[in-house]
């Protein structure tokens, strides 16, 4: 079955790029200068060569996610994590919204799936530029989402890698041919200059790090990139 939905795009600012000495406030004023949703890098120097932060700095960052006038804005955690079960449940606790994992760091994907689902949030997989995306034979009617990767995951600031386009291309006929409502995000390298391909080739909701982090006004950044998306 097909359905035609109007896009409606969310733009996510990842905090691996912002100030970690005022962590909660700059998911405040990310929320203030537009941001749909906060994405939530977890790395563990293990499945990634590098290592971020845990449940309990979300947990700490909850009572940020919100706009002005209390309306929640979601938390969107990228576990880059090997093993995935026993934190995605420590996030699920800590107040995550979604929560997104590589297939190849689980075992039993299935079972971690529905783990997240169990423990009230919504569950997205991640697929890094060269993984193939068989798994979703499989499991895209379990997901609320997937991640694709548009550099390999472990740092922010790296250009885009065009290959992902092409992936793009293809989940988004998948997630057309399911008729179900899930969300096709895009992670790394993303810039105001760059998000209408990236949406043309079928993303509606993108991450952004360092694009809007290493700017002197987040707002300006995303503004930009809501009229680039809307041309
Ligand atoms: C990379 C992370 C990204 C990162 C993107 O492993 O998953 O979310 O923050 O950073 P930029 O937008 O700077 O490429
Ligand atoms: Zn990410």
């Amino acid at each position: 079955m097909t359905t035609s939905r109007p896009t409606t795009h969310r733009i996510a600012p990842s905090i691996l790029s912002a100030d970690f000495a005022r962590l909660g406030a700059e998911v405040s004023d990310v929320i203030a200068a537009g941001a749909d949703w906060i994405h939530f890098d977890v790395m563990d120097n293990h499945y990634v060569p590098n290592l971020t932060f845990g449940p309990m700095v979300c947990e700490a960052l909850k009572p940020h996610a919100k706009t002005a006038d209390g309306r929640p804005v979601p938390i969107d955690v990228h576990l880059m994590i090997q093993p995935v079960d026993a934190l995605a449940a420590a996030f699920a606790k800590a107040g995550a919204d979604y929560i997104s994992f590589h297939p190849d760091a689980s075992p039993h994907v299935h079972r971690s799936i529905q783990a997240i689902r169990a423990a009230g949030c919504k569950p997205g997989l991640v697929f890094n530029p060269a993984a193939s995306l068989e798994v979703l034979d499989w499991t895209l009617d379990e997901i609320d989402l997937v991640l694709i990767m548009s550099v390999n995951p472990g740092f922010g600031g790296q250009s885009f890698i065009d290959s992902a386009l092409r992936k793009i291309e293809l989940v988004r006929k998948r997630i057309d041919a399911s008729g179900r409502d899930i969300r096709l995000e895009v992670d790394g390298g993303i810039k105001a200059d760059n998000i209408a391909r990236v949406a043309a080739a079928g993303a509606d909701t993108f991450v952004a790090g360092s694009a809007i982090f290493n700017a002197p006004d987040y707002r300006a950044v995303i503004d930009t990139m809501r009229a680039n998306l809307a041309r």
